[in-house]
């Protein structure tokens, strides 16, 4: 008998690759350990990462939220694949015109207004979540008690926060917010935030009604001023979605779906450069950049003609990822020189954003990546009930035609209306291997996200490199229009600059593009190239490795 069940567990950790390995890894230290301490205490990887999507909020104001949205990717112990949008919803104010100039008429700005806000999905994608996969071994309300605490004792302010808030005067001269202050906020000072230790401690005793009914549901309407009624809040639900999936070179990988663009998108970049007419070769080079260039530019193109709220989408994310249309797409990508796609509109700068990214591994093979976001940095930077509103109207295509903060245009695909989500570039990603081993990713970045995650996947998989140093590894990134290749500082040696305007790409050298946390069966890895608090912890068989 102890023989069978010896050869019955042997069964299961090969079929599952299950290990004895945690990972974690998020854009804050406090995040990670709030994490860490659920899946040490035997949670699972869902029980942690709603312990930490709320402590995020508390601890990472810029992005971190509950007055946001967010999508997550899940693949389970069991091989099961999901996608969980809890992307933020239009009001039924909301109409195509609401951001248009017409005449005399000046709309409100997609950015900085009260109706730069959609509806908050956080609150319930985390029920979704914490209902669906939770372990049991906590309760609701004990998986918000860190939040909690941390808003209401507070926690010491990182140098990154601090600066930030050094440069942001409209969030910390904001007064009534605890953001305000009349002398610069310093590394050390410690930040409470009992408004928002208030509305968690409600959502952790009630539930989602604590925030989507009730007291805090009538504090935001009457803030919005007409904008949300009480119906628009009450009714807003996550919704668990079908995963985009493919084999990529020995992985299962699975993404996310519309209302993501992100997941249809690296879909497409990873078949273009995996046809033979494309030179990515074992290693990334110059003609593997220009090949990359040309492919986004079309995919992105492409992101822009078809993709939106799936309910409204009139093409199936299948026809855009299928191999016949693609070769049909990418057939005139000539090899020796860059020709510009036509497209008929002007373009903005493109401007920063600010998302966050986490991803966990249980010891039990459960795998979690999720982004979610205020959009902006602070979202719209108005604060009601104890947290930021984001400013997600702005990735509706709010006047089809002229570009947004990222300098993606759109089409009717993504136009305003009314319970419509707008389309994202949010990428939350998962590879499985042939044993079980997995690969959980993400990053914010707005446009360049997708670009980001595809190079990520391109270097991990195809050229071997260790997540680490994939994750690490300077980054371009093309989107159609403007149509330029952008690069991080350091991304192209001298003689591929010189190669590349050769074949008369445009360049263009960013500070910083993506900001990723990624783990694996074998590593944790936070972007220490770029800036930011990120923390990833890696634990497995008695040997601990922490990566700051
Ligand atoms: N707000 C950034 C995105 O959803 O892609």
């Amino acid at each position: 008998m102890r023989q069978f069940y010896a050869l019955f567990l042997l069964l299961v950790i090969s079929h599952t690759g299950w290990s004895q390995s945690i990972a974690v890894a998020t854009a804050h230290p406090i995040g990670t350990q709030v994490a860490r301490q659920v899946l040490e205490a035997g949670g699972n990887a869902y029980d942690a990462a709603v312990a930490a999507h709320f402590a995020l909020a508390v601890v990472l104001p810029r992005a971190g939220n509950i007055g946001g949205g967010g999508f997550a990717l899940i693949h389970t112990f069991g091989g099961e694949a999901r996608a969980l949008d809890f992307r933020e919803t239009a009001p039924q104010a909301a109409t195509r015109e609401t951001f248009m100039v017409s005449g005399e008429n000046i709309p409100p700005s997609s950015l900085r207004s009260i109706q730069a806000s959609g509806v908050p999905g956080s609150v319930a994608g985390m029920w979704e979540l914490y209902t669906a996969y939770r372990s049991g071994r906590f309760t609701w309300a004990e998986l918000l008690q860190p939040a909690i605490l941390l808003a209401d004792t507070g926690f010491a302010m990182t140098p990154f926060l601090a600066d930030l808030l050094l440069h942001t005067p409209h969030i910390a001269e904001q007064e009534g917010s605890p953001f305000y202050r009349q002398v610069p906020w310093q590394a050390g000072d410690r930040l409470t935030q009992h408004v928002l230790a208030q509305t968690l401690t409600d959502i952790a005793a009630m539930g989602p009604e604590g925030f989507y009914q009730g007291l805090h549901a009538a504090r935001l309407v009457d803030w919005s001023q007409g904008w949300f009624t009480p119906e628009d809040i009450g009714l807003y639900r996550a919704v668990w979605r079908a995963p985009l999936s493919m084999v990529y070179r020995g992985y299962n990988l699975y993404t996310m779906p519309p209302p993501s663009s992100g997941g249809v998108a690296l879909i497409q970049l990873l078949k273009g450069s995996d046809r033979p007419a494309n030179r990515f070769g074992k290693r990334w080079k110059g003609e593997a950049i220009h090949d990359f260039t040309e492919l986004a530019h079309r995919v992105y193109q492409d992101r822009t003609y078809y993709l939106g709220d799936p309910d409204y989408m009139e093409v199936v994310p299948g026809a855009l990822m299928d191999d016949g249309y693609l070769a049909n797409r990418f057939a005139d990508i000539e090899q020796d020189r860059h020709v510009p796609i036509a497209w008929n509109q002007s373009h903005t700068e493109l401007e920063s954003n600010e998302t966050t990214h986490f991803s966990i591994l249980d010891s039990a093979g459960n795998a979690i990546a999720i982004t979610t976001t205020l959009n902006g940095l602070f979202g719209s930077g108005l604060w009601v009930d104890g947290y930021f509103m984001n400013n997600e109207m702005d990735d509706f295509a709010t006047q089809p035609g002229v570009p947004n903060q990222f300098g993606l245009i759109g089409y009717e695909v993504n136009s305003v209306a009314p319970g419509k989500r707008m389309l994202s570039s949010m990428t939350p990603t998962i590879l499985v291997d042939g044993s079980g081993n997995k690969v959980v990713l993400g990053t914010p970045g707005g446009s360049t996200i997708i670009t980001n995650v595809f190079q990520v996947v391109l270097h991990h998989v195809r050229y071997q490199k260790t997540l680490e140093e994939a994750v690490h590894i300077k980054k371009v990134h093309a989107q159609g229009l403007p149509e330029k290749l952008f690069y991080e500082v350091g991304a192209l040696t001298p003689r591929w600059q010189k190669k590349l305007k050769a074949l008369g790409h445009p360049l263009e050298a960013w500070k910083q593009i993506g900001r990723f946390q990624a783990v694996s069966s074998f590593e944790a890895v936070a972007d220490v190239t770029r800036s930011g608090d990120s923390q990833g912890y890696f634990y497995s068989d008695g040997v601990k490795s922490k990566r700051k």
